[in-house]
């Protein structure tokens, strides 16, 4: 059993993971975030503005939920929670402990406390919850670029002290945004991983190696370059089983959160994004020029930054071994997983004297001929068959808790 409050003691933070990913705001930047037009963005300012759906979203609806009104979905969301904390025994007293307190937004003005879990749409969430305080000179979310969210200057438990923090808990609107657990654990894997991403491969990627592989090659020890999804799952059930603490970007959605504790008042499903922004704010009375859809330059802005990323990575992964064309293949997944970018049916040809000038180029032209799609969550699936039944039965069930809250089935693998 769980004793929250107390998960956190022991190593289970690196303080550099906050400035790459985490909707934990351990560092709490007070610049107001420039935003600023890119020439690329100037050069087609003539384009027709275009809408997209949110990028974070899976669109749709939860099946099972179909039939029923937005209003008798949260109610249901928030029985089933409330009967399995029970049935549980899980409602006890709660204590966040202090790097916890980072992982919960409070609007003061709005009266709204958010608890945002990683890899479930908190990139977008914070930005929205930026924009909706009004300190944003923008009416979207999307107009702050994904890698600036993480440095908003918004207001978390870690500067109120306790009194104040039980005052929210009584008195605010408590929201928070869940996803089922097994595609959690896909998400984190190819943005962090998967992804040219040779800063964490070289933090977490070599401590997956090295706790977990057998027989390491000196580059992999070296660059931690190559992790697969099972050992990355590995490393997962070896956090939870040994002496290591859970990564909190991974930990449970009942660590992190403590929804048995604090009852909250808005259960948002990353199945149902769109749906659910929107009836939230309904719900919270926002203001009604909030802009949700992505439009064109914001959506590009974003894509900007991967070539940007490609160009300033690229070198250093093809110091840890990898050839340019897997390095290539690895950045074209990632842009779909993200999506950010629609797969083509033939894809664009980048080469080692491709210049970011190309790239961009490139980006532009597919961003121009692509169609919103739904094809996140189905795609992202396919991982799973690269992984042992065992390991997934396992992480099933320490993720059992977020499974019954949230009304999650487990996946028949
Ligand atoms: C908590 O903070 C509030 C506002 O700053 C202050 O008025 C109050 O005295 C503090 N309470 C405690 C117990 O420190
Ligand atoms: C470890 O890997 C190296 C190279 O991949 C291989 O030559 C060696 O036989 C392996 N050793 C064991 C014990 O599997
Ligand atoms: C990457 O390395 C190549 C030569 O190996 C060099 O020409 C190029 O400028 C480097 N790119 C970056 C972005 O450093
Ligand atoms: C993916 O979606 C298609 C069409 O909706 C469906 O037929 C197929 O079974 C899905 N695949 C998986 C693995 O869920
Ligand atoms: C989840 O499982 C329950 C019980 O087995 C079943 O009735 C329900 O249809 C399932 N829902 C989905 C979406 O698969």
């Amino acid at each position: 059993m769980v004793t929250v409050g107390t998960v956190c003691k022991r190593r289970c933070w690196h303080p550099i993971y906050g400035l790459f990913l985490g909707c934990g705001a351990l560092f709490i930047i007070k610049e107001i975030i420039q935003l600023h037009k890119t020439v690329e963005e100037k050069i087609i300012e003539n384009v027709a503005r275009q809408t997209f759906p949110l990028s974070e979203a899976n669109g749709g609806t939860v099946d099972e939920e179909a039939a029923k009104s937005p209003g008798e979905i949260q109610q249901t969301r928030i029985e089933t929670l409330r009967k399995v904390c029970q049935v549980n025994s899980l409602n006890k007293d709660l204590v966040i402990s202090e790097l916890w307190k980072g992982f919960f937004f409070v609007d003061q003005e709005l009266k709204v406390v958010y608890c945002g879990v990683p890899k479930v749409g908190c990139t977008f969430l914070k930005r929205l919850f930026y924009v909706l305080s009004g300190k944003s000179r923008s009416k979207n979310p999307y107009d702050i670029s994904a890698n600036a969210a993480h440095g908003l200057p918004l207001e978390t438990f870690q500067t109120h002290n306790d009194s104040e923090i039980a005052y929210f808990i009584e008195h605010y609107k408590k929201v928070l945004f869940v996803r089922e657990p097994i595609k959690r654990l896909i998400s984190g894997y190819n943005d962090k991983i998967r992804a040219i991403n040779p800063g964490y491969w070289s933090g977490l990627g070599r401590r997956i190696i090295k706790t977990v592989r057998r027989n390491y090659s000196e580059i992999s020890e070296r660059c931690g370059h190559d992790v697969s999804f099972q050992e990355f799952l590995d490393h997962r059930i070896y956090e939870e089983i040994g002496q290591s603490k859970p990564d909190m970007h991974w930990d449970t959605v009942y660590r992190t959160c403590h929804p048995c504790m604090i009852k909250y008042d808005f259960i948002g499903k990353m199945e149902s994004f769109n749906d659910d922004v929107n009836l939230f704010l309904h719900q919270i009375n926002a203001r009604k020029d909030i802009v949700l859809h992505e439009d064109y330059t914001s959506k590009l802005d974003n894509i900007l930054i991967e070539v940007q990323n490609f160009y300033d990575r690229v070198n250093k992964s093809a110091e840890c071994g990898l050839t340019f064309e897997e390095i290539v293949k690895r950045y074209w997944e990632v842009l779909f997983h993200k999506n950010l970018i629609t797969p083509p049916t033939t894809l664009p040809n980048i080469q080692k004297t491709t210049t970011k000038e190309e790239l961009t180029e490139i980006m532009i032209d597919l961003y121009h001929r692509q169609k919103a799609t739904k094809t996140l969550t189905n795609k992202s699936f396919d991982v799973l068959k690269s992984v042992s039944k065992a390991t997934i039965a396992k992480l099933q069930d320490f993720y059992k808790y977020d499974f019954e809250m949230f009304g999650y089935n487990k996946t028949e693998i």
